[in-house]
């Protein structure tokens, strides 16, 4: 079993949204995946309920995320993927001590930026993999990345953090998917929000193995400055 703790004690940086879409992507009958609310503002309970199927599963992290984390495990769960409130807090690190790996998600602005120190440093502290992704990003264009990207990992590469190669943009697919209790690839599926998050996926996966001894680390996520 995998756990993906998406972490990040600024407000509104895409965690909700980055575990949302990531689930509906993966989430399978062969290969469930088991979502752990433990933000009191319950983004991803609600755009569970607006789903009205029931899948993938969730629970709520009232108390112990380590308990449901095990009880998950014994469950047979493939993976499970907790969303965590905007905060540095005790059911945060509760959730990352239980990470195989941290998605930090991280606009490309300069307070942005500079607020996933703190989580970086949580990361760290617990030994725990973790990798920044960039999102919220302006559209490429002609294949160039904006100059709010490159400079935001710029910055990135002064704390010496790995960084997704890629980027999410910001897209109105991705907040009319959650409207409407979906992942990008059930809302659109040959639309540029699910060629993100499958890319991402991609990448995350890639991680996974190489943190597994499956698979060579080099170019992982987590190993990649930025
Ligand atoms: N790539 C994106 N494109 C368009 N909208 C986005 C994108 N990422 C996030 N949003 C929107 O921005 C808002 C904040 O995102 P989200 O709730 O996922 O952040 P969060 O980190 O979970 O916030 P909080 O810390 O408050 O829990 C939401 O309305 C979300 O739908
Ligand atoms: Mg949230």
């Amino acid at each position: 079993m995998n756990v993906i703790v998406f972490a990040s004690r600024k407000g509104g940086s895409g965690k909700s949204t980055l575990a949302a879409h990531l689930a509906a992507h993966v989430h399978k009958t062969s290969k469930p995946c088991l979502l752990i609310d433990a933000d009191p503002q319950g983004s991803l309970s609600l755009w569970q309920k607006l789903r009205g199927t029931n899948e993938p599963p969730i629970r709520v992290a009232s108390r112990s995320v380590s308990e449901l984390v095990a009880a998950a495990k014994r469950n047979g769960f493939e993976w499970v993927f907790i969303d965590t409130p905007p905060n540095v807090s005790a059911v945060v690190d509760d959730a990352i001590s239980n990470a195989t790996m941290v998605v930090i998600p991280a606009r490309p602005g300069v307070f942005d930026v500079n607020a996933v120190q703190e989580t970086i440093s949580s990361c760290r502290s617990a030994r725990k993999p973790y990798a920044v992704v960039i999102n919220g990003a302006p559209a490429l264009r002609n294949d160039q990345e904006s100059p709010i990207v490159t400079m935001a990992r710029e910055a990135l590469a002064k704390f010496r953090a790995p960084v997704w190669g890629g980027q999410v943009t910001n897209r109105a697919d991705l907040l009319l998917a959650l409207a409407h209790g979906e992942g990008a690839r059930e809302y659109n599926p040959d639309g540029r929000a699910a060629g993100e998050i499958g890319r991402l996926w991609s990448a995350i996966e890639r991680s996974i193995k190489a943190i597994r001894g499956t698979a060579s680390s080099t170019g992982a996520m987590h190993k990649q400055a930025a």
